[in-house]
């Protein structure tokens, strides 16, 4: 089937686009849910009670951005931005790969790992150091603390208004490396097969919301990610 019609199509990404990259999962087998405990490091609560352990986990994962690079997954990406416009991506990572590898229309709606927020004005700064329990903002006075740009879990994920209404246009949702074990992202699928969308999964597994979908390609991001977007815009 020629899929080249496809004038506006959502990507849902998640950790498995990262992975062979070198930045882990949560879920898979030595996933980083299995060395450290959500609600220590991943919520609210987790922050007022001891910030100190908070800023050093997101510290560890920020500290190994310069390290890592984009993947042929994360490319493959960027050229479909640049030959379908109406492409957006939305991932659930808050690694900063696929901003480096040239994608542009873009939501971070799980918080991105470069920026720190002002925990009472809400603005954003990027980190430039690690942070800790007494880093402070410089938007206030007196100053407040500031906290990772992250998304904890009991928190609302960032751009939901500007999701749904592009789930409720697209006529293509890909869902990419992702687990489907997190709402409201494991819910996008529905939203855009009620529309009308054609689905597609990439997995290198099954995912808990694998029956949703139309089409599945199993297998690493970096291989079948840049074969789907060869079959859907040329190259
Ligand atoms: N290529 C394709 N898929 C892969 C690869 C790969 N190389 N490696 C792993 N996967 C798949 C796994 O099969 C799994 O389904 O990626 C998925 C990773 O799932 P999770 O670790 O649960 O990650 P994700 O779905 O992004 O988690 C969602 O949970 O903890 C929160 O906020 C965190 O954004 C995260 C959210």
């Amino acid at each position: 089937m020629s899929k080249s019609h496809y004038s506006s199509i959502v990507v849902l990404t998640g950790a498995g686009i990262s992975a062979e990259s070198g930045i882990k999962t949560f879920r898979d087998q030595g996933g980083l849910w299995e060395s450290h405990r959500l609600e220590d490091v991943a919520t609210p609560e987790a922050f007022q009670r001891d910030s100190a352990l908070v800023q050093r986990f997101y510290n560890e994962r920020r500290a190994q951005l310069p390290l890592v690079e984009p993947n042929d997954g994360h490319l493959a990406l960027a050229r479909l931005e640049k030959a379908v416009p109406g492409t957006l991506v939305i991932t659930q990572n808050v690694d900063d790969l696929h901003e480096r590898a040239g994608s542009h229309h873009l939501i971070h709606m799980h918080g991105e790992l470069s920026k720190a927020r002002c925990v009472k004005s809400g603005q954003l700064f990027r980190v430039k150091e690690p942070l800790s329990e007494h880093s402070l903002c410089t938007c206030c006075v007196p100053a407040n603390l500031l906290r990772p740009h992250i998304v904890w879990f009991g928190e609302m994920p960032l751009g939901l208004d500007r999701i749904f209404h592009a789930l409720a246009q697209c006529d293509l949702f890909i869902a990419i490396g992702t687990s489907g074990q997190v709402y409201p992202a494991a819910g996008f699928v529905d939203e855009a097969a009620s529309q009308g969308a054609y689905c597609i999964e990439i997995n290198a597994d099954n995912s808990h919301i694998s029956d949703r979908f139309d089409e599945h390609r199993r297998g690493p991001a970096s291989i079948e990610v840049p074969k789907l977007v060869k079959e859907l815009c040329g190259h």
